[in-house]
């Protein structure tokens, strides 16, 4: 909670120097007279007590008001969400007693900033969490007030700051951070899911993957990440697909297929290690999440091949109510049902290449598949999916017609191949899946301030 030591006034008590709430410790009973803003999260009559719960955004705190501060018509009239100022002291709960943080103000002073509404609209009413799932997404500015989501969005900026950390110095070598364009006019991921839009009278496209262009750092900015948005126009409704999503994309500069599921797993690894380090982080995750997992390493590791021989042995079927043939692209619900049986992280590796993108490198010891990878997750099935990239100038070429695609535009990754090329792959992690995973959501539309999906993009 943000709390402001007021020095101003002149019924200023034990002040204590130190302006942030972390700073001041409260724990030996009555402590400073203080200023805190916030809006009503809940609150609670008693005969002459009003319990009210401020919440700030940094976290929620209790505040006492007695005798004539309940009589008020502003607190008679009290509405959830009304923000508020108050001033008071800050004493510990006694004990037996409850409360965030083990602390409440004792108030003795307030004013209303702004009252909110409280007619049948309020709130509570829209954001229900039994409400119509339409309804909720209609109003996801109030939903985002709620406990849940905002701790799904703490966790998110926790988990985005740890990425950094770990690429600029948990790795060796470090990755660096660059900032690739939105708009571009190269398909990489296949054209069924492209957004086109007007470029100055050219066809042009929103993103679907960096990773071209992150390819193109590598020979003077060595590992590079980025955490970008994605577009894919997913013509299906899906809890984990997203319209728009946040991509975070690695390209590593002279590898093997083996160094870069090692990389992997390290980052993974050392994200969750370092964003659960953080106290409010670990409580935020197991609150939403009380059976969270922190996975070993290393991963489990299956190829492909092996993947469609488990899937005919467990009697799951492909799209058609087939057994599993080996080409099959293996869908979201058999993927899902083969993690959450599995129940641990699995790298699944070598899929064929008739199945895969264009610019994926052939295993040089079976040509029918590709050094390529998924990562999944129990729970969501693939976060993240990334191979070793085709090195040689003939067969890109070759790629580029067998997948229908005019070379023209495609020079200056071309130019990767003819100026020096290397053996080299990265990978794209979806950060909301990844989150959906770590934090137990039913759906990535929850782990994204304002979730896009199809037939949505308000508010
Ligand atoms: O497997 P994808 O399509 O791979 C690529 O785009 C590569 N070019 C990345 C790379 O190698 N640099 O997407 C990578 C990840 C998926 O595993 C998934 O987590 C996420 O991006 N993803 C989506 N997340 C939400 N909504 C969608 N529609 C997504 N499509 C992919």
């Amino acid at each position: 909670f943000k709390i402001r030591l007021d020095e101003k006034d002149p019924a200023l008590v034990n002040l204590r120097k130190g302006t942030s709430d972390k700073d001041v410790d409260y724990s030996e009973g009555r402590g400073s007279r203080v200023r805190v803003t916030g809006r009503v999260h809940r609150f609670r009559a008693q005969k002459d007590v009003l319990f009210i719960t401020l919440q700030d955004g940094y976290g929620l705190l209790q505040c006492v008001l007695t005798g004539d501060l309940t009589k008020t018509y502003d607190a008679l009239t009290l509405t959830q969400e009304t923000s508020m100022e108050m001033w008071g002291e800050m004493w510990e709960v006694p004990p037996k007693q409850h409360a965030p943080d083990d602390r409440e103000l004792h108030v003795d002073y307030y004013e209303v900033i702004g009252k909110a509404a409280g007619d049948k609209d309020a709130i509570t009413t829209r954001v229900a969490p039994d409400s119509d799932p339409q309804t909720l997404y209609d109003n996801r500015h109030l939903v985002l007030r709620g406990e849940n989501s905002s701790s799904v969005m703490k966790v998110r900026a926790a988990t985005l700051r740890a990425f950094r950390q770990v690429y600029e110095s948990e790795i060796t070598p470090s990755c660096l951070e660059v900032t690739p364009p939105c708009m571009v006019q190269t398909q990489v991921e296949g054209g069924a899911t492209l957004f086109e839009f007007n470029y100055y009278g050219e066809k042009a496209y929103l993103t679907q993957t960096s990773q071209l262009y992150l390819e193109t750092c590598l020979p003077s900015l060595g590992n590079v990440f980025c955490v970008a948005p994605s577009f894919r126009a997913e013509k299906s409704l899906t809890r984990r697909h997203l319209s728009e999503y946040t991509h975070i994309e690695a390209e590593l500069d002279f590898i093997t297929f083996d160094d870069l599921l090692t990389h992997l797993e390290l980052v993974m690894s050392k994200v969750i290690e370092i964003a659960l380090s953080d106290p409010k982080t670990k409580k935020a995750v197991y609150d939403l999440n009380p059976t969270f997992q922190v996975p070993e390493r290393p991963f489990m590791r299956m190829r492909y091949a092996d993947a469609i021989d488990w899937l005919r042995k467990h009697d799951i079927k492909n799209e058609e109510g087939q057994p599993h043939e080996f080409g099959d692209d293996i869908a979201e619900a058999a993927e899902r049902k083969m993690t959450d049986i599995i129940n641990r992280p699995i790298f699944l590796t070598h899929f064929p290449v008739a199945i895969k993108a264009f610019y994926m490198k052939k295993d040089p010891e079976d040509l029918r598949v590709t050094e390529s990878v998924d990562c999944l997750m129990p729970g969501v099935g693939e976060i993240v999916g990334g191979s070793m990239r085709m090195d040689d100038y003939e067969e890109l070429m070759a790629a580029y017609v067998r997948e229908g695609i005019d070379p023209k535009h495609y020079y200056w990754y071309t130019d990767q191949r003819k100026y020096g090329t290397s053996p080299h792959g990265g990978y794209g992690l979806g950060l909301e899946r990844f989150l959906a995973w770590m934090c137990g959501r039913y759906t990535v539309r929850e782990c994204c301030l304002y979730p896009r999906f199809t037939n949505r993009c308000t508010p």
